[in-house]
């Protein structure tokens, strides 16, 4: 099985920590140089001095606001013209507010809308170029499993999520015969900042402890626990890799058999 990215660059968005950080290691210990960004320079100085360089790789880091698409353009436009196109893009950020649907105001709404889609469609323009000119490209959207099925309490981030599965799917079919492929990589509950902080979100606000909070969601995983970002970073790993050439379109859970549909 060919999982060798040596020659091809990566580009890694939300990557100074959890799924995104893990992701870098993966895609950098298959021999991609990756470019990490997210908007906190110091901890994305940290992810880029650990990654692997064994195979010549050379890594790089940019530090910018997903949420300022003119920002974000400039810096990855800069960052291709100087070390080269981009063949695999890990299209990932932070994830909305938790929240019942109909309490998010419809700033909510826009904000999570910039963040997720409209910097992704940015970003999107910036590299495709570069991926036909090279007949590759692994496009990997970091989402959630409420693509498949809406998480109580996640009203924000459930909506921007169908949205952004929505578009990468009509994507994946419009870019196929350029060598392209777009899917979405689901991650159940994991082992970051980002679950960590929803659950003292949860006991707070259900006046429950952390440890009770903590059961209850295990309780919810046949698996039995929670995954690790390395679970969830191989699978980005194969997809981003020759020898997932032909899986596009796809939407694929790491959630230890959690969700509760097809
Ligand atoms: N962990 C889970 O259990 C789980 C489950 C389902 C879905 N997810 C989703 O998967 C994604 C990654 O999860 P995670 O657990 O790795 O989250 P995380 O630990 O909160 O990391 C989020 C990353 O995105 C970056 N980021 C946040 N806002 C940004 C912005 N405006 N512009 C640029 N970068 C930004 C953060 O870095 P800076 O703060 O430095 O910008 C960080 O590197 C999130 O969308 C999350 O909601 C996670």
């Amino acid at each position: 099985m060919n999982l060798d990215l040596r020659g091809k660059r990566a580009l890694v968005c939300g990557a100074s920590q959890g799924l995104g950080a893990a992701c870098a290691r993966q895609l950098a210990s298959q021999g991609a140089s990756v470019v990490v960004l997210a908007r906190t320079a110091d901890k994305l100085k940290d992810v880029c001095g650990n990654l692997s360089t064994d195979q010549g790789q050379r890594h790089g880091f940019l530090a910018v606001d997903a949420n300022d698409a003119v920002a974000l353009v400039e810096a990855v436009t800069t960052e291709k013209e100087q070390g080269g196109a981009f063949q695999v893009w890990v299209n990932n950020t932070g994830g909305p507010a938790p929240g019942p649907a109909h309490l998010a105001e419809p700033a909510a709404y826009a904000k999570a809308f910039s963040q997720h889609l409209i910097s992704a469609q940015s970003l999107l323009q910036v590299l495709l170029p570069g991926m036909r000119e090279a007949g590759y490209g692994r496009i990997l959207n970091v989402l959630s499993t409420s693509v498949k099925q809406p998480i109580a309490n996640l009203g924000v981030s459930n909506t921007m999520r169908a949205a952004v599965a929505n578009w990468a799917k009509t994507l994946a079919g419009e870019l196929a015969a350029d060598g392209i492929t777009v899917n979405n990589v689901l991650p159940g509950m994991t082992r970051t900042a980002r679950l960590d902080s929803l659950i003292q979100q949860i006991a707070q606000s259900s006046g429950r402890s952390v440890e009770q909070v903590t059961k209850g969601m295990l309780g919810n995983i046949p698996a039995g626990r929670f995954a690790e970002p390395e679970e969830f970073a191989n699978t980005v790993g194969f997809l981003a890799s020759p020898a997932a050439a032909f899986i596009n379109g796809t939407s694929i859970a790491v959630d230890g058999g959690s969700t509760g549909c097809m």
